[in-house]
């Protein structure tokens, strides 16, 4: 799976006077069509969220407060991305495994999602994971 694939988008910003204002539109500002959004918050120093992959879940991150890292990994790379500006985000495709930690105080993390929510879309043992990343290799080598 190419790090590539995992980018970072910048979202419009409508700023006067009064504060800014960004706005995301499906299928327009993000490569998939919304069907979720959560997010994360009063997350305590130090911890972490994430440490998992997802088989078919397109995921779009933004540090709308505050600031975290997002690691990604694609079983032989980590990239780190470090979010702190609410517009802009980072796309994840399918089966890249990730991880946020280093969230700041008062942060808040806004995951939008092209899918509603499903465990059996989730990849939580990394080993499980590279398994399923050879399968895959083998299978588009054919
Ligand atoms: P999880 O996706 O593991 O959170 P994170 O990646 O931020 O660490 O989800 C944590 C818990 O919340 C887990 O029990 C599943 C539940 N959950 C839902 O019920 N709906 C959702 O949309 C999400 C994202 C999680």
């Amino acid at each position: 799976m190419p790090m590539k694939h995992c980018k970072i988008i910048r979202l419009p910003k409508i700023a006067s006077g009064q504060g800014n204002l960004t706005v995301i539109e499906n299928k327009k500002c993000v490569p998939f069509k919304i069907a979720r959004v959560y997010y994360l918050y009063d997350v305590p120093g130090g911890e972490s969220r994430g440490g998992h992959a997802h088989k078919n879940l397109e995921q779009f991150i933004i540090a709308v407060s505050g600031s975290f890292d997002v690691r990604i990994s694609n079983g032989k790379k980590t990239k780190i991305f470090h979010l702190n500006r609410a517009h802009f985000g980072i796309y994840i495709p399918p089966m890249y495994w990730r991880t946020l930690d280093n969230f700041s105080s008062g942060s808040v993390c806004l995951v939008l999602a092209s899918k509603p929510y499903n465990e059996s879309d989730y990849y939580r043992d990394f080993q499980h994971y590279k398994n399923a990343l050879r399968k895959h290799a083998r299978s588009s080598a054919k």
